[in-house]
């Protein structure tokens, strides 16, 4: 059996430190679905899987387990099965034993023998039962522990960070092994990690969380592809999307374009619609994105429909074997985006008048993912740290492009770029996405 989670307007305020961790957060979790939570450090992802678990208090809002009110249900009446990021296994017991021992609990009348063989069966650990933990290596102990959670047929997995502590090598093993298991069982996973790559490599979605506020849930293409604000689009993707900040141009009489600085992107005529759209943001401040596939290097003459020209100066190159990342300065000015790598809600008065609350309520909704703080900074930061060091101090470019090993690039060079705006995200002054428009329905077999 698997079950639907669901969670309504769920919230959890540790009144120790008077902060609202997790911020009337909603998701419907479908049976046997496999969704990641995803976020920086300290948004509230364990947090959210704890109080799924029930080991955590509910403050406001309700959980629902296949549709019943599940708040005040114990851990053991959930049929919920928890892996953690410290596995903790019990240091005097064989694997067999530890992958045994929740079983026993539960009927301890009944040989667990055949479950827990059928279980090292399907996890390959066959030859781990009869060793102890100290025995075993990280990897191994990871695998017994999800033994653990498997062997007793839990109608639900929650997983935090299970593979944080391994090496990259193993950690992209246990990944494939964890999506076909789950897979195979068809039980509903949660899943926790600030990791994106690995967030997009297992999640049928991924819901993004910022200070406790889920800022989009959907498909892995989708956020990536049509990222809700300039948070998510920041998060998700490697290298991270280039955000430079722009003016926007439009007069009735000329190509519209947008300033970023000392050069400018022109807008190819015909105006797509999404193009059309940016008109009104005229001579507004605006967040333009621009993942590393839409530019690539080429001359003007090079250029194919819907490709504009810019030119950006070397800073520094990165080899990485099969491509190469070019940090470019095109006197742009990068937009700032907090909470990316270390996100800690701010504390904030919980204890407030009625009247204030619902005012103060209905004003965050309103400002929807800006209920955790602008999503972007676009005041002068006092002291912004470098997007990427480079190894002789340098100061980092404005845009980092991808391209082939065969460019022969250095230090100082004049590179002429072209860049395709077809591939053009643009966000308002808030960070939420402008361009592409937000009610278009993803086109992804284009
Ligand atoms: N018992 C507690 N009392 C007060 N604050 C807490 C408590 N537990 C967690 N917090 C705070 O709640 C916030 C969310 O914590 P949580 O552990 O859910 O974050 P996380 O997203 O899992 O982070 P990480 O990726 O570092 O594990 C943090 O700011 C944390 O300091
Ligand atoms: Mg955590």
């Amino acid at each position: 059996m698997t079950r639907a989670i669901s969670l309504h307007d769920v919230s959890k305020v540790y009144y120790a430190s008077d902060a609202r961790v997790v911020d009337r957060l909603s998701l419907d979790i479908a049976p046997g679905e496999f969704l990641v939570l995803l976020g920086p450090s300290g948004c509230g992802k364990s947090t959210v899987l704890r109080m799924i678990a029930g080991l955590e208090q509910i403050t406001d809002g309700r959980l629902l387990l296949d549709g019943e009110y599940a708040n005040d249900l114990p851990p053991s009446g959930r049929d919920i099965a928890m892996v953690f990021q410290n596995f903790a296994l019990y240091p005097t017991m064989t694997g067999r034993d530890n992958i045994g021992f929740p079983l026993r609990i539960e009927a301890p009348s009944t040989d667990p023998s055949p479950r827990v063989d059928a279980t090292a069966r399907m996890l390959g650990i066959e030859d781990l039962l009869d060793r102890y933990p100290g025995q075993l290596s990280g990897g191994e102990r990871q695998r017994v522990a999800m033994g653990r959670a498997i062997a007793r047929h839990p109608s639900a997995f929650l997983m935090d960070e299970p593979l944080s502590n391994l090496d990259a090598k193993l950690r992209n093993r246990l990944r494939a092994e964890i999506a076909s298991l789950t897979r195979k069982l068809g039980v509903t996973t949660v899943y926790v990690t600030h990791d994106q790559s690995e967030a997009m490599s297992l999640g049928d979605r991924v819901a993004v969380l910022r200070g406790g506020v889920l800022q989009q849930v959907d498909t892995p293409r989708s956020v990536y592809a049509l990222p809700r604000n300039v948070f998510v689009a920041a998060f998700i993707g490697t290298p991270r999307i280039n955000l430079l900040r722009g003016l926007v141009r439009a007069p009735l009489d000329g190509a519209m374009t947008i300033n970023l600085g000392k050069q400018a992107l022109r807008l190819p005529e015909p105006l797509s619609l999404d193009h059309k759209l940016l008109r009104v943001q005229q001579g507004r401040e605006v967040i333009v994105g621009l993942r590393s596939e839409a530019v690539r290097i080429g001359r003007l003459a090079e250029a194919r429909p819907g490709e504009t020209h810019i030119t950006g100066l070397v800073e520094h190159v990165e080899f990485q074997g099969h491509e190469v990342l070019v940090h470019f300065n095109t006197g742009s000015r990068p937009a700032v985006v907090p909470d990316l790598e270390a996100a800690r809600p701010q504390a904030r008065p919980v204890r407030r008048r009625r009247r204030e609350t619902r005012m103060l309520d209905r004003l965050r909704a309103r400002a929807g993912s800006l209920r955790a703080g602008p999503v972007v900074a676009l005041d002068e930061p006092a002291e912004q740290p470098p997007a990427v060091a480079s190894p002789d101090g340098r100061q980092p470019g404005d845009l980092v492009v991808r391209t082939t090993p065969d460019f022969d690039l250095r230090y100082g060079m004049h590179v002429p770029l072209l860049v395709d705006v077809a591939h053009l995200f643009v966000f308002d002054q808030h960070g939420e996405r402008i361009c592409p428009a937000p009610d278009r329905l993803p086109d992804l077999d284009e």
